[in-house]
């Protein structure tokens, strides 16, 4: 019975986490990430840091995913790994750990695209998660990236809308390093802003054409504004600080429903799921959820573990991609711009 059974392992090493995923069929038997807390003291990802510290990682990540799936090696029967986009050095390690070991168990290699698997993760079988109809929008948000995707099948992807700067995850994590929080800022600004009064203070939104966001002008409007009121007042963010980051979001969150609103009624689809580690976000949440009310969207948004970077979504593409017969060669290189 088990040669029924599809087992992939994957890899996913593009930025500042080293993962990997034991997958059965479409079902996550395992999810192992080891986050790299060393680009906290830098207020940002360092790329060198980060490819030092996936190449001590990678071998006790790829046994322990292994282990809890309670897998042999021997009985996979692929090798999924994240191929671009990233950080070029932080690929090369995932790219050149899953070639070698492919190679040695003598099964394939699957090359996945990291934005791809973000959006393909809703097909992960989860109980009480639902998978989008084709075809749906999808809205990926992260520190990384800020897309609008129309999804005509798995592998039939446009990038209809996209950051013309800053992603979303940045403009969050800029904003909070201007307010004098850690790295990433995005959960506590999240936090905060649940306390906060979202129309204590009034910040522009870009006006930028079509389905394209753009982020760098809110960054430094908030700049300026906190330069402002902290000469008058030293204490403004210490006694402001819940009203500020509940502002802030609501920018942000009014910059990504305008565009998904836009998207919606300019392709006719009102399945709309989203991705990424700004997905966690309790504010885009719960605008969505709104937005199943007021507009009639069906919205999608997957578990947790799987909307930040993580192997299973890597694994479930390298799952449909071996349904395929979708193979890399041995050839294959890291990219770290690769296109939809
Ligand atoms: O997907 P992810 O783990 O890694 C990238 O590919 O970037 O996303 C990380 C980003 C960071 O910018 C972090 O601040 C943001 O997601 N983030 C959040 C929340 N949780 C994580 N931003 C806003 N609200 C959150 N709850
Ligand atoms: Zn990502």
């Amino acid at each position: 019975m088990a040669s029924q059974n599809i087992y992939i392992l994957a890899i996913e090493s593009s930025c500042d986490d080293t993962a990997a995923a034991v997958m059965c069929n479409a079902k996550v038997l395992s999810n192992v990430v080891a986050s790299q807390t060393i680009h906290q003291a830098y207020g940002g990802v360092v790329p060198e840091l980060a490819s030092r510290a996936h190449q001590q990682n990678i071998v006790p990540v790829v046994h322990q995913a292994l282990k809890r799936a309670n897998i042999d090696k021997f009985l996979l029967n692929a090798i999924a790994f994240t191929r671009g986009p990233g950080l070029l050095g932080s690929l090369l390690v995932g790219t050149s750990f899953a070639k070698s070991l492919a190679y040695g168990l003598g099964i394939p290699l699957i090359d996945v695209h990291h934005m791809q698997a973000h959006i393909l993760a809703h097909f992960i079988d989860e109980e009480g998660f639902k998978k989008p109809p084709f075809p749906f929008l999808a809205m990926t948000i992260s520190g990384g990236h800020t897309q609008i995707v129309k999804v005509d099948g798995y592998f039939n992807m446009e990038v209809i809308g996209e950051t013309i700067d800053d992603a979303v995850g940045e403009a969050y994590d800029k904003s909070g390093k201007i307010l004098g929080l850690g790295y990433p800022a995005g959960p506590e600004m999240d936090k905060r802003s649940q306390l906060g009064n979202p129309k204590a203070y009034k910040f522009p939104k870009p006006k930028v054409d079509g389905l394209n966001f753009s982020f760098s002008g809110l960054k430094t409007a908030i700049l300026y504004f906190i330069q402002r009121e902290t000469k008058v007042n030293p204490k403004f963010i210490e006694e402001n600080l819940n009203d500020i980051c509940a502002s802030i979001q609501y920018t942000i969150i009014g910059i990504l429903m305008d565009k998904l609103k836009k998207a919606s009624k300019q392709t006719g689809i009102e399945h709309i799921a989203i991705g990424g580690g700004v997905s966690a976000n309790s504010g885009i949440r719960k605008a969505l959820k709104e937005g199943e009310k007021k507009y009639g969207w069906t919205t999608y948004i997957p578990k947790f573990e799987y909307t930040t970077d993580n192997a299973a979504m890597i694994a479930i593409v390298g799952h449909l991609k071996y349904l395929e017969g979708s193979y890399a060669e041995q050839s294959v290189s890291a990219s770290a711009r690769l296109k939809i």
